[in-house]
């Protein structure tokens, strides 16, 4: 790979865009960082505030001077919905807010703001009438249709805390997660619709209801939206249950909206770490609603008139900040999708790139993978002459991949924006600008405004300076869409984040800073796992595969996959007198779907009567990747293993798999 492989911005694009080169861009950026608060309170004049802020950014990022905190704009008064919402309706209150476009092709419909307002406004008075209030944590657990948003949006306008779980999450995931925010209020719908089969949430919410409530956790009330009707039964517990279109029928479209501090709680979202169950991100109001705003404004270009289209589910982070509230805050028209890329066939993103006539289109490269081995023929029957700015996000983007998306989707015209950040940081920190930034395919190249990244070498916690260097990725100050804490468990937020070097914040990620200080992202250097795009921690799928009665021990990897970026690979240990057999790997696969979630049930099961351990019993992780790998010819040094002649034999085993 090159690194001289240079795409340079479009020049029309360029002309008009916010930033239109490169010295443009230097210029905003230094005085991000050299003056900060004149910087940041500039870009905060761009929103609404009932009453500005004490102190722009206060904070403490080293554990050595006590407690960790991050303050933005404390003291300002504002609400998310306001500025996403109400201060669009008098110039663009006919403009559409949501497209959304359903799992059939024939299906769609759209919101302008003056009905978004209407929708929001009635959903905070049923939350209201159950007697939420600020505050309070309320559970979202939906498929991608618009009562979603309008849920979310409603929680904010009262100051309640949304946590929102993915639609695809099992029972069991959904209740740890009631339990763990404390919820009382549940949102779901009675199922949802991806590809070819309903899918029954109501029956897993009644279940993680039941679950969380035998764990003393009880959801006093669950709204159900009606999205697939006849095709599902659906239990109702009455006093518990009730349906959406009941409740709204006769609520009032006008809610006075909540005088938010700009560090009040604005939502939970769950994310897997290398340790433990997955940890509550908690995003507060005020900067997380300009971050989010900004970097969907200046990473995309977004303009006036212009068609956002973000592919992501708003269970994940990408979902909530540019499907929902950065598009919004900036008036733009948004597309929530609820189905998949591959049906009715695989040519349905550019389907709707064509029909809706997108301008900027963001997606994963696990999916621009999976559409490159369906062919370039499917793209090209399709008019994608709209699009002018493309997004990759989710996990590393080989350069194949970026030139295909690139030639085939952007025909060449459309700079490709690899966009790196994590649900813990809120907004994209590592982005070209589409009108300024030369790119090189697979490098996410230069820091937004205000973000400083830090190469540290992994094993001295020294910062590396200068270029042509690699390491671990650290961030050296706070920027506002930083999370402010693990909901519940602050030391947690400092052991994970804080502790490791002192000093920094440190994202898990390797990263190496080429010759012309372009930044590459390498993927995780934790025990975290990037399938498709989406975090797994290894001891998450460990601890449900030993959940099973027969199984003793489970060591959990991630190895290279063509499609997925990375698979789960699970060795699997039995307890004494259990026999090996071929039928029992479906049934843990099963076992750990049903567990956490479809996307955690791993791709192979490896047999392992033993598991490689040093001395003191550790299980030495670095030579089960290799083998899963497949390169078990390249263990280097065993010798500080307590008996090497397991290796062996799962080298042996490796083969027959
Ligand atoms: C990975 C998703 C390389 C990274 C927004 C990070 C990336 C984790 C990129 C966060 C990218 C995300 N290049 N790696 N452009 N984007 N990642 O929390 O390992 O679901 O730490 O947030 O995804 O995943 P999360």
């Amino acid at each position: 790979m090159s690194n001289d492989e240079l795409y340079s911005p479009p020049e029309n694009l360029a002309k008009k865009a916010w930033i239109k080169n490169m010295d443009e861009y230097k210029e905003m950026y230094d005085r991000s960082i050299n003056d900060p608060e004149g910087f940041w309170a500039e870009q905060a004049e761009q929103f609404f505030w009932y009453e500005k802020w004490d102190k722009v950014c206060d904070h403490n990022y080293n554990v050595k001077n006590g407690k960790i905190f991050i303050e933005w704009f404390k003291g300002a008064k504002t609400n998310i919905t306001v500025n996403c919402i109400d201060r669009h309706l008098k110039d663009r209150g006919d403009q559409t807010a949501i497209i959304w476009e359903g799992n059939e092709p024939d299906e769609d419909c759209t919101l302008t703001y003056k009905q978004l307002h209407e929708e929001v406004c009635k959903f905070a008075n049923v939350l209201k009438k159950h007697g939420a209030k600020k505050g309070d944590r309320i559970s979202i657990y939906m498929p991608m249709i618009p009562e979603l948003a309008i849920a979310m949006l409603a929680c904010a306008r009262i100051g309640a805390v949304h946590s929102i779980v993915f639609g695809a999450f099992s029972p069991t995931s959904l209740s740890d997660r009631i339990v763990d925010s404390s919820c009382s209020l549940l949102v779901t719908t009675d199922g949802g619709f991806r590809g070819k089969k309903p899918v029954p949430l109501k029956e897993n919410a009644d279940k993680a209801m039941q679950m969380a409530s035998k764990q003393g956790t009880d959801i006093k009330q669950c709204i159900v939206v009606q999205r697939v009707g006849d095709k599902l039964e659906t239990a109702m517990q009455k006093g518990r249950d009730f349906w959406w279109h009941d409740e709204m029928k006769d609520a009032s479209p006008d809610c006075e909206p909540e005088k938010m501090d700009a560090e009040d709680p604005l939502f939970i979202l769950y994310t897997s770490g290398s340790t433990g169950k997955p940890k509550g991100a908690q995003h507060n109001v005020g900067g997380y609603m300009m971050f989010t705003a900004l970097t969907h404004k200046y990473i995309f270009d977004y303009q006036d008139g212009d068609i956002w289209w973000c592919t992501a589910d708003i269970g994940w982070v990408t979902g909530h900040s540019y499907i929902v509230y950065g598009p919004l805050a900036n008036g733009a028209t948004t597309i929530m999708f609820e189905g998949i890329p591959t049906y009715p066939d695989a040519g349905r993103f550019w389907a709707v790139v064509d029909k809706h006539k997108v301008t900027q289109f963001y997606t994963a490269p696990t999916a621009i993978r999976a559409l490159i081995s369906h062919g370039e023929d499917i793209p090209a029957k399709y008019d994608l002459s709209t699009l002018k700015v493309l997004g990759s996000v989710g996990e590393p983007i080989n350069p194949e991949a970026w030139r295909w998306y690139h030639k085939h989707i952007g025909r060449g015209r459309c700079p490709v924006v690899d966009t790196w950040w994590q649900t813990e940081t809120g907004g994209i920190l590592i982005s070209p600008l589409p009108g300024a930034t030369p790119c090189k395919p697979g490098s996410a190249t230069f820091p937004f405004f205000g973000v400083v990244p830090v190469v540290i070498e992994a094993e001295t916690g020294k910062v590396v300076e200068g270029n042509d260097v690699s390491g671990v990725l650290a961030l050296s100050r706070p920027w506002p869409g930083q999370m402010r804490t693990v909901f519940g468990d602050h030391e947690r937020f400092e052991e994970n984040y804080f502790k490791m070097y002192p000093g920094y914040y440190f994202t898990g990620d390797g990263c190496r800073r080429d010759k012309d200080g372009y930044y590459w992202v390498t993927g995780r250097v934790d025990d975290v796992i990037n399938v498709s795009g989406h975090r797994i921690g290894t001891a998450e799928v460990e601890s449900a595969l030993v959940l099973h009665e027969k199984v003793a021990e489970a060591a959990v990897v991630g190895f290279p996959h063509d499609i997925k970026g990375q698979g789960i690979y699970a060795y699997v240990t039995l307890m004494d007198g259990m026999e090996y057999e071929d039928g029992l790997k479906k049934t843990l696969i099963d076992f750990v779907r049903n567990e956490i979630g479809a996307i955690a049930a791993p791709d192979v099961i490896h047999w392992a009567p033993g598991l490689p351990k040093t001395r003191s019993g550790k299980i030495m992780r670095r030579i089960l990747r290799k083998i899963a790998a497949d390169e078990g010819d390249q263990l280097g040094d065993t010798s500080t293993l307590a008996d090497p002649s397991v290796v062996d034999q799962l080298k042996e085993s490796y083969r027959k798999i």
